[in-house]
């Protein structure tokens, strides 16, 4: 039985099926026989806010013939203290599978190694990556002209600019790095890359290639795709003021998206905090392709849903 945890969870070999399997489905959204989901529910455990990733989930599984339960992660004993490994073995009775947002990483570990249905990581503080493939299958989009999805991002440059130390640019590490895509990030020295990304990266046999520079100006150059994220993430908001202090050089404005090749994209997995991490000009600019990115996220999760209820034996 197959989780995703973490953008490593689907090897690099099973990328072009999946990625060919979201093309289809969002051809033939509503249609898809049989119902990959059919007679099945699954339950989205959230402890953190979310408006993509909620509805995406819960219009997803309705479309692929589940049917989805919503629980916000302080309406069940969760919230009261019940333990992670009995919440997932009582859950695995009742449901076909879990979708999870919350803080630790470790938690969505411990709901996979305990229950016994499959797990999917809906963000936590250390990774996000329903986002991130989302967000290469966007992108392949606009490159693959027809040809295959995947192999259109081999070789490709991705700036990420702000804060680099969190979920997002963690994601982007591990997948650039699964994808055989370029990740340059840049932002302050402090809001730099942990030690615990470059571990997993050794742990899953991927080379370190990611560069990491204080200079936005660097990152830019010759990228493909400019991306960034909020500067407070979820659970952040005390710190926003400093954070906001030391990230302004790394705002994305015309002039920062000027510096990139004349046809790269803009992204961000929004929400965007317009005049913050981006300017509303570069939001606004006819190759920001936010929500192209917000509405694959239907699709991609469709994907990964039908793929793991199929590797659970009967
Ligand atoms: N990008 C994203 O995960 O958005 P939500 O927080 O709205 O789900
Ligand atoms: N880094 C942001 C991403 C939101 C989708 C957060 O964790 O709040």
């Amino acid at each position: 039985m197959k989780h995703f945890l973490k953008e490593t969870d689907f090897k690099a070999h099973e990328l072009p099926g999946l990625f060919a399997l979201a093309q289809s489905l969002k051809k033939g959204r509503g249609r898809h026989t049989p119902p990959a989901l059919a007679g099945q529910s699954w339950a989205m455990i959230f402890a953190k806010s979310s408006t993509r990733t909620r509805v995406s989930f819960e219009v997803g599984i309705h479309e692929l013939g589940g049917n989805p339960l919503f629980l916000n992660k302080n309406d069940i004993q969760l919230g009261r203290g019940e333990t992670v490994e009995d919440t997932a073995r009582v859950l695995s009775r009742f449901v076909h599978g879990l979708i999870v947002r919350t803080y630790d990483h470790s938690e969505v570990e411990k709901l996979a190694t305990n229950g016994s249905v499959p797990v999917i990581n809906a963000l936590t503080d250390f990774l996000h990556p329903c986002q991130i493939y989302t967000d290469a299958f966007t992108m392949a989009e606009r490159w693959a002209q027809g040809g295959d999805l995947f192999a259109s991002l081999k070789g490709r440059k991705i700036a990420y600019l702000g804060d680099c130390s969190f979920n997002m640019s963690n994601s982007w590490i591990l997948g650039g790095a699964l994808f055989g895509m370029q990740v340059v990030l840049a932002g302050p020295r402090e809001f730099g890359p942990g030690p615990e990304i470059d571990a997993l990266l050794e742990a899953e046999g991927l080379a370190k290639d990611y560069v990491f520079t204080t200079d936005p100006y660097e990152a830019v150059r010759d990228a493909d795709v400019v991306y960034t994220d909020v500067w407070a993430s979820m659970g952040q908001e005390d710190e926003a003021k400093e954070r906001i202090r030391v990230m302004t050089p790394y705002a994305v404005t015309e002039k920062l998206f000027a510096g990139a090749k004349p046809d790269a994209l803009f992204m961000h997995c929004l929400p965007a905090h317009a005049g913050e991490e981006v300017s509303q000009e570069v939001l606004d600019n006819p190759r920001s392709i936010i929500f192209d990115e917000a509405e694959n996220r239907l699709h991609m999760q469709k994907a990964i849903m039908a793929t793991l209820a199929q590797t659970v034996r009967a």
